[in-house]
């Protein structure tokens, strides 16, 4: 079996997730932070817990709690059906089952959905789509962006990609995107062509090895820097 999606949907990881995934220290948690295609994850959230907040971008912040809930729960019954015939593509360690993994995601867009019109409100969720995002250059220290680049590939295509990534470095110091493998773990076409065509800018780019690993061959991110 493979995932297979229509489109990109709406599903969010945790706050412990987040860490893991961009391999973020403390001294990190204090930057200027903005996450791209953040969706229904908790970490906005609970850096507004923390003190310290971040803004979120997406294009289904333009909808509003209620509707994100009903949409959540449809993509909760396809994401979870789709896990459990593809459950030999994940390292089951950290997240012990496809029922874990259930309670620990709608956790986590709970979390999202409680603190969601405030956020708004507060300027934290900004409802926006790559490749054109409403910032000035160099607006954020660092720039985070899972599961919607490299991830799907089947989706959009390497023009889309390369504009994508150029946006975000225009609007940060440093880029961070995870996972590079797409959505059944293969290795994203994109990737090569968008590091290669960077590299001609002069930008700096490396591909690290980070704490969180679930799906198989996705335990790596993408870090790039201008010279
Ligand atoms: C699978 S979710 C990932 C959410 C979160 N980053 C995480 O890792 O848990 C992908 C998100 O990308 C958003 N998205 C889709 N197209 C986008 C675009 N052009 N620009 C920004 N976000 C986009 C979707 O709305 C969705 O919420």
């Amino acid at each position: 079996m493979e995932f297979r999606y229509q489109d990109i949907v709406p599903w969010g990881r945790s706050f412990d997730e987040y860490l893991g995934m961009f391999d973020l220290s403390e001294d990190d948690l204090a930057r200027d932070i903005v996450g791209i295609g953040d969706g229904p994850a908790s970490f906005n959230s609970l850096m507004h817990q923390r003190g310290t907040p971040i803004v979120s971008v997406d294009p289904i912040y333009r909808y509003s709690e209620a509707e994100l809930r009903q949409r959540i729960q449809k993509t909760y019954e396809d994401v979870i059906a789709q896990a459990r015939q593809n459950q030999d593509k994940f390292v089951w360690t950290h997240i012990s089952s496809v029922d874990e993994l259930a309670e620990i995601r709608m956790q986590a867009m709970d979390a999202f959905c409680r603190d969601f019109e405030s956020g708004k409100q507060q300027g934290r969720y900004i409802d926006a789509s790559l490749p054109n995002l409403p910032f000035p250059d160099g607006r954020f220290d660092l720039v985070l962006s899972a599961h919607l680049l490299f991830f799907y590939s089947a989706n959009r295509d390497l023009v889309f990609h390369l504009n994508a990534v150029r946006e975000l470095l225009r609007i940060g110091t440093e880029v961070r995107i995870f996972p590079i493998v797409d959505v059944n773990s293969n290795p994203s076409p994109f990737l090569s062509p968008v590091v290669d065509e960077l590299k001609k800018d002069g930008i700096i780019c490396a591909v690290e090895c980070v704490p969180y690993h679930f799906q198989k061959t996705g335990n790596e991110m993408l870090r790039l820097r201008a010279c």
